[in-house]
């Protein structure tokens, strides 16, 4: 086991994902927005603080240890016995309350930071809906709806578009937290919570849920895609398009939407409205399939319709008992909607 597995597990940094063995990448000293630089800033100034304390308590320990040691010459009499010393007692009084108080106020300086920044005009809009297990993700401004997956545009130098998440929970407590952008915020049923980021290195970050939320709570994985500007644009026009009509996937389209998968997917423009499952309309855009659990491509996908069990054991896809022919149709009318 390597020590970075070791840390990364320690601060919950690790994100398990089969799809793609990536556990240095989500990790909470590799800060790259705003608000995760502050908490990765204040976390540096309270490890050393508690360095500083553990240095000077394990010098005193062994020095004590080994000054007032057993020795042969030892009379066997008892040491002479001290009771209380005020400048002592005063001093591990008085230099404990003063640490935790610049911690407190760091602290709260940060999360005030943080949480006070207030909202550009142009930021990005992004309302994200914890489900048991996968994330509704939906861009109110943008008219842009997708699961699993957000998209972000870079924040360099001059050009800075922050992302504003708007926080909600369909069914229990979940957590946010994509460790490399922000800290952990909670989505908690009846109540909107919100937070920011500013990512400022393109690239794609892996998340999680942070809060127990069920059996499939390890396999609530998220992703952030942060892209040039140009490039998010041009996904949220992609995003925007209906679903793609393909004429040699008509059969496999009908047979879709006869079957009771419309009662919990959505697909633009068809009579597939459900939204207790993540919108399909451009499913094959997104890189994985239930929630990070594993890439998404054809074989995949087939292997997920046939049995969604198999990846992911409890979630609430049932399985349809699809033959092998309606199997193939369906799959083959899903793999069109890029
Ligand atoms: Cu959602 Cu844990």
């Amino acid at each position: 086991m390597s020590l970075r597995f070791v840390v990364g597990c320690c601060f919950g940094a690790v994100v398990r994902l089969s799809a793609q063995a990536v556990y240095a990448d989500a990790n909470v000293f590799k800060p790259t927005s705003t608000p995760a630089k502050s908490a990765h800033d204040l976390a540096i100034l309270v490890l050393a603080v508690c360095a500083v304390i553990f240095v000077v308590v394990s010098a005193l320990l062994f020095y004590t240890v080994y000054k007032f040691r057993h020795r042969k010459t030892d009379d066997g009499h008892e040491p002479a016995q001290v009771y209380g010393s005020n400048q002592i007692e005063i001093a591990w009084t008085v230099i404990p309350i003063l640490i935790v108080v610049v911690l407190t106020m760091a602290t709260a300086r940060v999360v005030a930071k943080v949480q006070d920044t207030p909202q550009p005009k142009d930021a990005i809009e992004i309302t994200v809906i914890g489900h048991q297990w996968w994330w509704e993700v939906r861009y109110p401004k943008l008219g842009v709806i997708t699961a699993n997956e957000l998209h972000m545009p870079v924040s360099a130098n001059l050009a800075q578009y922050p992302s504003f998440l708007t926080l909600k929970s369909a069914d229990v407590a979940h957590s946010f937290w994509v460790p490399q952008l922000a800290g952990k915020t909670d989505l908690i049923p009846g109540q909107t919570n919100r937070m920011w980021m500013d990512p400022q290195k393109l690239g794609t970050y892996l998340g999680n849920c942070a809060e127990y939320c069920g059996t499939q709570h390890a396999n609530m994985l998220l992703r952030v895609v942060v892209e040039s500007k140009e490039d998010f644009d041009k996904w949220v026009e992609a995003q925007k398009a209906p679903a793609a009509v393909v004429a040699e996937a008509n059969e496999g389209r009908a047979m879709f939407l006869s079957l009771s998968c419309v009662n919990c997917h959505r697909v633009a423009g068809t009579t597939a409205n459900g939204e207790f499952g993540p919108d399909l309309t451009h499913l094959m855009s997104r890189q994985t399939l239930g929630a990070g659990v594993i890439p998404n491509d054809f074989a995949n996908l087939k292997g997920w319709i046939h049995d969604p069990e198999e990846s992911k054991p409890g979630n609430y896809m049932p399985n349809m008992q699809l033959n092998a022919k309606e199997l193939d149709l369906v799959v083959a009318y899903l793999s069109t909607l890029k």
